[in-house]
C-alpha cells in the first residue's frame, strides 16, 4: 500500500533533521502522516522501494492524503487500514497492526503494516508512523510448517488406520481360531470350567476384546462405509461403555456424507474431544452436535466439567492437531468457556459439491 499513482508536485520532507535521519536509520519502509492524514515524511527504505517497484512520484508520496490513498487504492484491505489509522489518530491506543498480501509477478508476497501513535516535541501532533515490513518469508515459512504438519497427521491416520485393519484382519482373527480349537478341546477332555483349557479360552477370549477395541479405535471401520454420522453414533456408544461418561448425540438425520477427508478430520476431532473430556474434564456427561448450516458443517462436544485452565491448552498435541485438520480443510476451531464445562466448536465450509449421498 504505498502510493503508486503518479504526483506532480514534489514536496520535501517537513520534519528536523534529527527525525528525518533516525526514520533513515530504519531498516523498514517509513511514513510519517500528520493528524488529517497527510505523509509529512518517509524514510530512505520507502523511497527505496518506491524506485525500485518504478513508482513515479519523484516526492515519494510526501503531500499526499494516505488515508485517501488507502481507500482509493485497488487493494481488498485498504478501507481496513484507513480505518485502523483513522482510529489511531482519533486517540486509539494501538499500536495498529495488519498484514496484506501484496500481488506480485514473482508470486504472493506478504507485508505487514504497523502504525503507532506518536506526539514528538517539534512535529504537529498527533501523528502516526507506519511501518511496512515483508513478511513473505515468514508466512510461506508457516505455510510450510502448515502442509508439513497437516502432512505428518494424514499419513498417521493412513497409518492407524492400516494398523488398525491388520489387527482385525489378521491377529484377532487367528485367536479366535485359536479359542475355538480351544474350546473343542475342552470340551472332548470334559474340561470343567474352571480347568486350565476353558482358562486359557478366556484368557484369549479377552484378548480379543482388547484387539478389537483396539483395532476399532485405530480404524473406524463405519466411517468409510456408513459416514460420519454412523461412525459417530457407534464411536460414541462405545466410548460411553468404556468410560462410564454418558454421551448425548445431536445429529441432523439424514445427515449428508462429506468428503473422505472431512469425515475423518471430525471424526478424529470427536474422538480427541471426547478423549479430552474422559481425561481432564471430570464429567460425568458430554453432548455431540453435528449440523450442517448455510453450508457450514459445524460439529460442537460439550462436557460439564472443570472448563478450561487459564494458558493449559497450550500442553497437548490434541488440540493443536485439531486445529491444524481444521485450518487445511479451510475452517476453524474454537473453544468456549460454558461454565460448567467447555465446548469445543469446529465449522468447515461445505460446498454442496462435497456431498454425494445421504446417511
Ligand atoms: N474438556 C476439557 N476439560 C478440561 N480441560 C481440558 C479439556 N480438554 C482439554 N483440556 C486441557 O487442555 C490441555 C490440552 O489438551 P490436549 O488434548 O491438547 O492435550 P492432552 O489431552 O493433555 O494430551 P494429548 O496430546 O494426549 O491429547 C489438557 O492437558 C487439559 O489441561
Ligand atoms: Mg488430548
Amino acid at each position: 500500500m504505498a502510493p503508486s499513482a503518479a504526483l506532480p508536485e514534489p514536496n520535501p520532507s517537513a520534519v528536523p533533521a534529527f527525525y528525518q535521519a533516525t526514520l533513515d536509520a530504519l531498516p523498514s519502509c517509513v511514513a510519517l502522516i500528520d493528524s488529517v492524514g497527510d505523509i509529512i515524511a518517509v524514510n530512505a527504505a520507502w523511497r527505496r522501494f518506491g524506485e525500485e517497484n518504478g513508482l513515479a512520484d519523484p516526492a515519494h508520496g510526501v503531500g499526499r492524503n494516505y488515508l485517501e490513498i488507502c481507500e482509493t487504492a485497488r487493494h481488498p484491505d485498504g478501507a481496513a487500514v484507513a480505518a485502523g489509522l483513522r482510529a489511531l489518530l482519533a486517540g486509539a491506543p494501538g499500536p495498529f497492526r495488519h498484514e496484506y498480501e501484496c500481488p506480485s509477478p514473482a508470486g504472493a508476497a506478504w507485508g505487514r503494516l504497523s502504525a503507532l501513535r506518536l506526539e514528538p516535541p517539534g512535529l504537529p501532533a498527533p501523528c502516526v508512523m507506519i511501518l511496512h515490513d515483508d513478511v513473505t518469508a515468514r508466512r510461506e515459512a508457516e505455510r510450510g510448517l502448515r502442509e508439513i504438519a497437516a502432512g505428518l497427521l494424514l499419513a498417521e491416520d493412513a497409518e492407524r488406520r492400516r494398523i488398525g485393519r491388520e489387527l482385525h484382519d489378521g491377529v484377532a482373527q487367528q485367536l479366535t481360531a485359536a479359542r475355538l480349537m480351544l474350546g473343542r478341546f475342552a470340551a472332548n477332555d470334559g474340561d470343567p470350567a474352571t480347568g486350565p483349557l476353558a482358562e486359557a479360552a478366556n484368557v484369549l477370549s479377552a484378548a480379543i476384546v482388547e484387539l478389537r477395541t483396539l483395532s476399532y479405535l485405530l480404524h473406524p471401520p463405519m466411517l468409510e462405509p456408513l459416514g460420519l454420522a454412523a461412525a459417530l453414533r457407534q464411536y460414541a456408544g462405545g466410548f460411553s461403555r468404556r468410560t462410564g461418561v454418558a454421551v448425548t448425540l445431536d445429529i441432523e438425520t439424514p445427515f449428508p456424507r462429506l468428503s473422505a477427508a472431512m469425515e475423518i478430520a471430525l471424526y478424529r476431532m470427536a474422538q480427541e474431544a471426547l478423549d479430552n473430556v474422559h481425561r481432564h474434564s471430570g464429567s460425568r456427561r458430554a453432548e455431540v452436535a453435528l449440523a450442517v448450516d448455510h453450508g457450514l458443517v459445524r460439529m460442537t462436544v460439550r462436557d460439564y466439567g472443570a472448563g478450561l485452565a487459564d494458558g493449559s491448552e497450550a500442553g497437548g498435541a490434541g488440540l493443536q492437531g485439531m486445529r491444524l485438520r481444521l485450518q487445511e480443510l479451510g475452517g476453524g476451531f474454537r473453544l468456549a468457556d460454558a461454565r460448567p464445562g467447555l465446548v469445543v466448536a469446529a465449522e468447515l465450509p461445505a460446498p454442496s459439491s462435497l456431498f454425494h449421498s445421504a446417511s
